[in-house]
């Protein structure tokens, strides 16, 4: 029986530009063609039968798939396929479609010799085995609890204002789905994904790949800005777009082809790495005393996405847990690695004026007067079904973001044009639509729900059942 005892497998494989040659001492199938990169290296390791037969199946089925591993830092330490894909025989997230391929005779490596249940699912437990720490962090950040946090604030979600198809393809993509498995298949419903917040079947939270793409894991890409702004973009919350108008963003595009996106973990270094930081540098990698961290909630002393900016601590769906000086005090150690002190202090003297200001001028003002407009009834329970819930809305969650986030991060462009100014614009709204029900008595103009809006208001019992 081949599965009672383990082969000595040695793979060498030489990628070659064009035209590539995978040669394996074992049965070797034909090398995928094309393959631009130069890079040689050799594996060395006990494989099992069964984890050398998911690589040599795999070449054949899936060439992107095994070149990419094989181009990893993984593929260098023999982490095979098995050591991600595992999974025990009573998991939920067994692939059942995947047994039929132990039951093809016309393949190599497809008998029973070979069969081991797989899961197309590799979630933070599982790469928890070798990288406890990262697993950790991130779980507790609010990038993995993201889920809980949406069902307890959102609107949308909670009062069913979306349909389940508009939230699949947009909100869920970014923040997760719960994932499901019906008739041994992962739901399509809530599969593909790779959401910051993905409940998966093992009770774990997230996805790591939103950062690093599989299969080649690479810190490079998730240190590059591009990583972030795939999800962090848009009128909401424009971190990329900011990020790019700033200098640091603007040292980025001049030198960016210079820095060693490659530093070994945890030793990427400003001054010697990197002239300007990345989204990372400053929200994730180490810095002076500070440790890299995988919870990107450390180092913030304000929740700026909130509708009311307060502290990390007073924010009630998910308290930080820690005091807003000690965080904001990383950041700064974050800062000096490359200005004094002055410099960094004084930026943070302006962000607290920016947030006193938002909130005095434009958010409390005008929040006074939806609640006398809902008191006196001339607007229904907060829906959106009044065109003057949107413009509140818009007014602290785009514009007013936009002002919050763009002075946190040097952007002029947003802190004034795209978002005080805009502020401006849409106080008028709300205060002269607001004026002109109180003068009138007249109740606002009611939108039907839209016909899709039928998303469910259940709060996932995966998330909630556990917490009263
Ligand atoms: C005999 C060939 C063969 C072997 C051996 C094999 N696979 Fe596969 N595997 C396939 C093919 C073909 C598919 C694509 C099936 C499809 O497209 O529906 C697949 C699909 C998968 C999927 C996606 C499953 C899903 O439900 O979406 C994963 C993950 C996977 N294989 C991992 C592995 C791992 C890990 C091993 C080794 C334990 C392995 N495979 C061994 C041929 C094989
Ligand atoms: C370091 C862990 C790791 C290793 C090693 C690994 N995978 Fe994966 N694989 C993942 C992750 C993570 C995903 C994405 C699934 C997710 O988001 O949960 C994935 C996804 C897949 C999928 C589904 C992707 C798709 O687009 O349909 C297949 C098939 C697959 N892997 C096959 C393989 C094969 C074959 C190997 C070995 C050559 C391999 N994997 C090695 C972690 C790993
Ligand atoms: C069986 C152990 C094992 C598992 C499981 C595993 N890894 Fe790794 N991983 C390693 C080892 C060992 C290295 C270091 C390789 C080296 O530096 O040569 C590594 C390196 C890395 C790196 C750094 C790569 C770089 O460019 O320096 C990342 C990122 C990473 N793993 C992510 C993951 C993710 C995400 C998962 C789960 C999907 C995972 N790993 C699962 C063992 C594992
Ligand atoms: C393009 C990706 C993307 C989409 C699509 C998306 N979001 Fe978000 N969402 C984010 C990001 C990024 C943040 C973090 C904003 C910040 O901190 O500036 C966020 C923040 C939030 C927050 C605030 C969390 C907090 O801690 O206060 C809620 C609630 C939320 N989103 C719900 C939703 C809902 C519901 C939908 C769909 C109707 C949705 N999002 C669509 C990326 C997305
Ligand atoms: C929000 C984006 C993001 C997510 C999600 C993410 N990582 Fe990372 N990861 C990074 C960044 C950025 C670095 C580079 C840190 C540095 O500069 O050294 C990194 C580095 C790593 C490294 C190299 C060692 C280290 O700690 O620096 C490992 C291993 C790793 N990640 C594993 C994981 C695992 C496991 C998960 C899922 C639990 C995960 N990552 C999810 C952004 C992310
Ligand atoms: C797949 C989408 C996605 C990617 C990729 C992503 N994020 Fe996020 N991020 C989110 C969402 C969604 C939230 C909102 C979480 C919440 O508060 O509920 C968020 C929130 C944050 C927050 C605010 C946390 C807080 O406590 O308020 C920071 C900081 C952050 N992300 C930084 C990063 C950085 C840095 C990267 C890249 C290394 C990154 N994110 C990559 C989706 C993403
Ligand atoms: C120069 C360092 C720096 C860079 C580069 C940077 N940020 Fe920030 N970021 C900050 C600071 C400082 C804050 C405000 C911290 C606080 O609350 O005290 C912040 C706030 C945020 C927030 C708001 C969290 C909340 O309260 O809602 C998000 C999200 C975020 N950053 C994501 C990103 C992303 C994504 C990138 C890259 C596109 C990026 N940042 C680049 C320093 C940086
Ligand atoms: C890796 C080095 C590095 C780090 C880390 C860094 N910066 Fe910078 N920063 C620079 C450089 C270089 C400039 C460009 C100065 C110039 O104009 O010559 C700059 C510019 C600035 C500016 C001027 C923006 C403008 O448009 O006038 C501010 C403000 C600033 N940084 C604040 C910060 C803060 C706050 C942090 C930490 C959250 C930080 N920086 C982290 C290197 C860094």
């Amino acid at each position: 029986m081949p599965g009672k005892t383990l082969k000595r497998l040695l793979i060498t494989v030489v990628l070659l530009g064009g035209g590539g040659t995978v040669a394996a001492q074992e049965q070797a199938s034909p090398p995928p063609a094309n393959h631009p990169k130069v890079k040689a290296f050799r594996i060395e390791r006990s494989l099992s039968p069964q984890a050398l037969a998911c690589i040599e199946c795999h070449r054949a089925h899936s060439p992107g798939i095994f070149i990419d591993w094989t181009m990893s830092r993984h593929a260098g330490a023999s982490i095979s396929c098995l050591d991600c894909h595992q999974a025990e025989p009573f998991d939920a997230d067994v692939s059942q479609e995947h047994f039929k391929q132990y039951e093809r005779s016309d393949q190599p490596y497809g008998t029973r010799d070979y069969r081991v249940p797989v899961s197309a699912v590799v979630t933070p437990k599982d790469c928890s085995r070798c990288h406890p720490d990262e697993a950790l962090q991130y779980g507790r950040s609010k990038h993995a609890n993201t889920v809980e946090i949406m069902w307890k604030i959102d609107p949308w979600l909670n009062q069913g204002l979306n349909s389940e198809i508009e939230r699949t393809s947009g909100c869920y993509a970014c923040h997760g789905t719960v994932l499901k498995m019906t008739d041994g298949r992962l739901d399509p419903a809530t599969w593909p994904n790779v959401g910051v917040g993905r409940i998966n079947l093992d009770g774990s939270k997230g996805s790591c790949t939103s950062c690093h793409t599989r299969h080649r894991f690479s810190v490079m890409e998730a240190r590059k800005p591009g990583a972030c702004g795939q999800c962090h973009l848009g009128p909401d919350h424009p971190q990329i777009e900011i990020y790019m108008e700033s200098k640091h963003g603007g040292i980025y595009e001049a030198f960016g082809d210079q820095y060693n996106w490659e530093g070994a973990p945890g030793t990427w270094t400003a001054g010697v790495d990197y002239r300007g930081p990345t989204c990372a540098s400053c929200h994730m990698s180490g810095a002076g005393r500070v440790a890299t961290s995988h919870d990107a909630s450390e180092r913030l002393s304000w929740e700026l996405q909130a509708p009311l900016t307060v502290r990390p601590e007073a924010f009630a769906p998910f308290p930080s847990g820690s005091g807003w000086q000690v965080e904001r005090d990383k950041m700064k150690e974050v800062c000096i690695q490359c200005h004094g002190k002055g410099w960094v202090d004084d930026h943070y003297t302006k962000l607290d004026r920016v947030v006193l200001e938002y909130a005095g001028t434009y958010y409390t003002p005008a929040r006074a007067m939806m609640d006398t407009l809902y008191e006196k009834q001339l607007l229904d329970p907060p829906l959106f079904n009044e065109r003057l819930e949107i413009e509140f809305y818009e007014l602290w969650h785009h514009e007013g973001r936009r002002a919050r986030m763009g002075a946190a991060m040097m952007a002029p462009d947003y802190t004034w044009w795209h978002g005080f100014y805009e502020c401006k614009k849409r106080f008028m709204d709300v205060m002269e639509r607001g004026r002109e029900l109180l003068r009138t008595g007249k109740k606002a103009e009611a939108f039907e729900p839209f016909p899709g809006g039928t998303g469910s208001r259940e709060k996932p019992p995966e998330v909630f059942a556990a917490k009263p």
